[in-house]
């Protein structure tokens, strides 16, 4: 059966995303989740797409909404946060899906430690996009636009 088109991005941030503003400003800047969202509604809606944000610490409850997402969303962006090195359960629940996943981070992951140099989510998705800071979710947003427009 034919995949229903809605032009519905899911945003999924993993642990600590929530805050953002006060963590390590050095590293992630100050702006908060709830600005970068609100920067996303705009641009969403300037390209004629819906975005949905969530927030969550739990591994387990990022991997239900990747396996729920197929049935609402016609595309993922995932900020996993530190699963993102970890997380082969992350990894498992891209690769089960028929949506096509955008990575995201705020840091350059390249540029710090050796242990957040490799992603788990980079194996599967469609793409990465790292080191703009807020402003890389976006760029991920007309990534996806690209990808429903042209796929
Ligand atoms: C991050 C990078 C990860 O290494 C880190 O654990 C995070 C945030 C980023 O957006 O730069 O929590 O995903």
């Amino acid at each position: 059966m034919e995949k229903r088109m809605t032009n519905k991005v899911l945003v999924i941030n993993g642990p600590n995303l929530n805050l953002l503003g006060k963590r390590e400003p050095d590293i992630y800047g100050a702006e908060t989740l709830a600005s970068i969202e609100d920067k996303c509604q705009k641009r969403a809606s300037d390209l004629g797409l819906t975005v949905e944000f969530r927030q969550s610490n739990t591994e387990g409850e990022m991997v239900d909404w990747i396996q729920q997402a197929e049935d609402n969303f016609d595309i993922l962006i995932i900020n996993a946060g530190a699963y993102t090195h970890t997380s082969v359960a992350l990894l498992d629940a891209i690769k089960a899906t028929l949506t096509p996943v955008i990575e995201v981070h705020l840091s350059n992951i390249h540029q710090r430690e050796e242990f957040r140099h490799h992603s788990f989510i980079s194996k599967a998705a469609k793409g990465m996009i790292c080191g703009f800071g807020g402003f890389g979710y976006e760029m991920a947003l007309d990534a996806a636009n690209s990808i429903l427009k042209n796929d």
